[in-house]
């Protein structure tokens, strides 16, 4: 049974990207067939796994979903997934945003994403989807597409104020267009533990959301090492063995896994 995580939040750099980059290759780790889908017209994903320059690719989330517009058959899945390491990965490209403007206008546009991902299933355990720093209609795309809705948090930020809206989005994706999409839950990241701040923001996250929500708990540390290994395309597990963020993001995908289970 394959299930599709989407990983949102209309806030900007929070390490939603960083997140689908190294919990797919720990799934990998832990055995499972991974599906990383770039679906973010900035593309970070797609050079997070190092490819340099998207925009000149044949395949891309942007000529697929052009294709699922225009009613065209796709390509076979070999020419447009691409293996890198253990994960698999469909890149985007700026092009996306071409697409973002024409899905608005096309009717029952919301669905064409999930049915892009639901003909993939079949081949993973898991879809790990990155989404960009809005509640536009490519997020409404992947959210309908969702089986589990993954929600970084970055404790440094004003981390609360957003929130709100993202899940009162969700409830109404569930109620409009999704109804099996779950919150599978926050995770926080870039978490510096000794300062005051981490203290205040996770304890008011627990206390707003606790009660309603899971939240994981494997937190991903504060380290240089995640955008270092982010510029090398590679996963930080894989750039330093070490390093703690590395086994955080193993734990994480362990809690998935266990999760899945429940
Ligand atoms: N654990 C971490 N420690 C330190 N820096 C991190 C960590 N995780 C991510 N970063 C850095 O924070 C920045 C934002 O991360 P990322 O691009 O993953 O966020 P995002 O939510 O995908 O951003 P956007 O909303 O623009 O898509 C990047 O420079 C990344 O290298
Ligand atoms: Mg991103």
């Amino acid at each position: 049974m394959c299930k599709i995580i989407v990983v949102a939040n209309q806030k900007g750099g929070v390490a939603k990207t960083s997140t689908v980059r190294n919990l797919s290759h720990s799934i990998t780790e832990l055995g499972k067939r991974v599906l990383a889908v770039d679906f973010d017209p900035q593309f970070n994903l797609t050079t997070c796994f190092g490819i340099e320059n998207p925009n000149e690719l044949d395949h891309t989330t942007a000529t697929l979903m052009t294709k699922m517009l225009d009613d065209v058959a796709l390509p076979p899945k070999e020419n447009f997934v691409r293996s890198i390491g253990k994960v698999d990965l469909i890149p985007s490209s700026i092009q996306l945003s071409v697409v973002d403007a024409n899905l608005r206008l096309e009717m029952g546009s919301e669905h064409l994403f999930s049915n892009l991902l639901e003909s993939l299933r079949e081949d993973y355990d898991y879809i790990l989807v990155d989404t960009c720093p809005s509640l536009g209609t490519l997020t409404i795309s992947a959210l309908t597409a969702a089986d589990e809705v993954m929600i970084p948090v970055n404790p440094q930020l004003l981390a609360v104020m957003g929130l709100q809206e993202l899940t009162k989005t969700i409830l109404k994706i569930k109620r409009r267009l999704n109804p099996k999409i779950q919150f599978g839950g926050i995770l926080l990241t870039m978490c510096d533990k000794r300062t005051n701040l981490y203290k205040e923001i996770s304890s008011q996250v627990d206390a707003a959301y606790r009660s309603g929500m899971r939240i994981f708990d494997s937190q991903i540390p504060t380290t240089v090492k995640v955008g270092e290994a982010n510029c090398c395309g590679l996963s930080v597990l894989e750039y330093d063995k070490k390093c703690p963020a590395g086994q955080a993001y193993m734990e994480l995908a362990r809690e998935v896994l266990v999760n899945a289970k429940d």
